[in-house]
């Protein structure tokens, strides 16, 4: 089974260019099919994700093509009518099979897909999802063998007040209601880039959407929807990754293709704890020096500071001189890292949603299991930064989100290969003894 070995103690050094974002992605691929228009999407992250994604959107009968590794063409005219039901083994395991839902009732007035699986961060339910395709006029049924079906007569625009602030269902419901019957008015809206980003999209195929990045999201519909060519914005986790990498190995790295506005949660506080944060036009250079400074942080909605950044975060608060406390009050259960990067040496106590760290000099390598997306990342962050090392294994959710993590990071000067056996492991131990 392949993992990383990774031999940490090296400031990382030089230049990164960050991916299209991942969540940006998955909405909008999703969206694609919401006309029979052809739609060319660049800047498409080649991540498991958006892989095992478009393999769905193929297997409903659109016609997806790869024109490069990050730009792709799809068609959703030869979508087959009859049998507009999404189920394999690979899309029950990730979250965004449920922006199918939206984009098939928003074009279909049926669809049928598994139950989102995606990281085990928490209960993550989907009834803000279901209430706002039933004010649309959908009945959405959950049926044996874990599938959402949602079908409609007609879709109306109305007036939907979300519950919570969701980012998923503030999604879902915008590719429902762009070719409804009227005005739907999406209120305590989620802000993140990546729902602006789907807005912009589904605007430049037609639709009539204002207030995307506001917590009022105004919505028109329209008749129908055209191609169009699209860029992705940049991944503002993948980025904010690589800057706490920065940090934590205290290296200097140069993170190209990025918004810095998007950045700024995570900038301010890497500035607040000693770093040295300057932002150009779309690239950011991240730099520290000696030990950083402890914090508090309380994960948010957007703008606040992301809960994908959490386990990143904590671990680089983990190696800063002083006690940090890390409130999260997004997912209920995304501390699972902790055990993990307590064998390296690090003191942290989970309270409750909190987590209560001591800093402490240094880690030493170990033996990690990455125990979802983010939280691997963060365990490769503490073994770049470690003494010794370290391998992580279940690198298959990190595979989910980062594009050619290894390599990208072989390139700052890390120490880091991904091998399938044992013989690879002792050949990589040699190689950087
Ligand atoms: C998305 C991101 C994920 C990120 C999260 C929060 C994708 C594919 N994933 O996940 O990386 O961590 O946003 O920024 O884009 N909730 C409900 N009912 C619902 C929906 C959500 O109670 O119907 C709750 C969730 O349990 C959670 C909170 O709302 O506590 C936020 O979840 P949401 O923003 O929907 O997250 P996802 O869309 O699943």
């Amino acid at each position: 089974m392949e993992k990383y070995v990774i031999k940490g103690r090296v400031p990382l050094d030089g230049e990164v260019t960050i991916a299209g974002a991942k969540n940006a992605a998955l909405g909008i691929l999703a969206a694609a099919i919401l006309t029979d228009d052809e739609c060319i999407i660049e800047n498409v992250p080649y991540v498991e994700d958006t892989k095992v994604l478009l393999r769905a959107i193929e297997a409903l009968g659109a016609t997806v093509r790869y024109i490069d590794l990050h730009t792709v063409s799809i068609c959703g005219k030869t979508i087959d009518k009859d049998n507009l039901c999404v189920d394999d083994e690979y899309i029950r395991r990730i979250r965004a099979s449920y922006y199918l839902l939206g984009s098939m009732l928003g074009k279909f007035k049926y669809a049928q897909v598994a139950l989102p699986g995606g990281c085990d961060i928490g209960l993550r339910p989907i009834d803000q999802h279901i209430k706002g395709f039933e004010a649309l006029g959908a009945k959405v049924d959950i049926v044996s063998g874990g599938k959402v079906v949602a079908k409609a007569d007609e879709l109306i625009g109305r007036h939907i007040y979300m519950d919570v602030v969701t980012v998923g269902a503030t999604i879902n419901i915008m590719m429902a209601a762009v070719l409804a019957e009227g005005k739907t008015t999406i209120e305590n809206a989620a802000k993140e880039p990546h729902i602006v980003d789907v807005a912009n999209f589904l605007n430049s195929m037609g639709a009539n959407i204002k207030g995307a990045g506001t917590d009022v999201i105004r919505i028109r519909g329209v008749q129908r929807l055209v191609g169009t060519e699209y860029s992705i914005i940049p991944d503002q986790i993948e980025a904010g990754t690589f800057m706490t990498m920065a940090v934590a190995t205290k290296g200097n790295i140069l993170i190209k293709n990025v918004i810095p506005k998007h950045m700024e949660a995570i900038s301010s506080k890497l500035s607040e704890i000693g770093a040295t944060v300057i932002e150009y036009d779309d690239s950011i250079r991240v730099m520290a020096d000696g030990r950083m400074k402890s914090t508090q942080i309380k994960t948010l909605p957007y703008p606040g500071f992301p809960t994908d950044m959490q386990p990143q975060m904590a671990t680089t608060l983990a190696l800063s001189s002083g006690n940090s406390i890390i409130t999260e009050s997004i997912f209920e259960n995304r501390f699972k890292y902790v055990n993990e990067l307590a064998r390296m040496g690090a003191r942290i106590k989970v309270e409750g949603n909190s987590a209560i760290i001591t800093g402490v000099e240094g880690y030493t390598g170990a033996n990690l299991v990455a125990p979802d997306l983010r939280a691997g990342a963060a365990l490769v962050i503490a073994a770049l930064a470690a003494d010794g090392i370290s391998t992580i294994d279940d690198i298959k959710y990190i595979l989910r989100g980062y594009e050619d993590f290894d390599g990208k990071i072989r390139a700052l000067g890390g120490q880091i290969e991904i091998v399938n056996d044992e013989r690879e492991e002792q050949k990589f131990k040699l190689r950087v003894s």
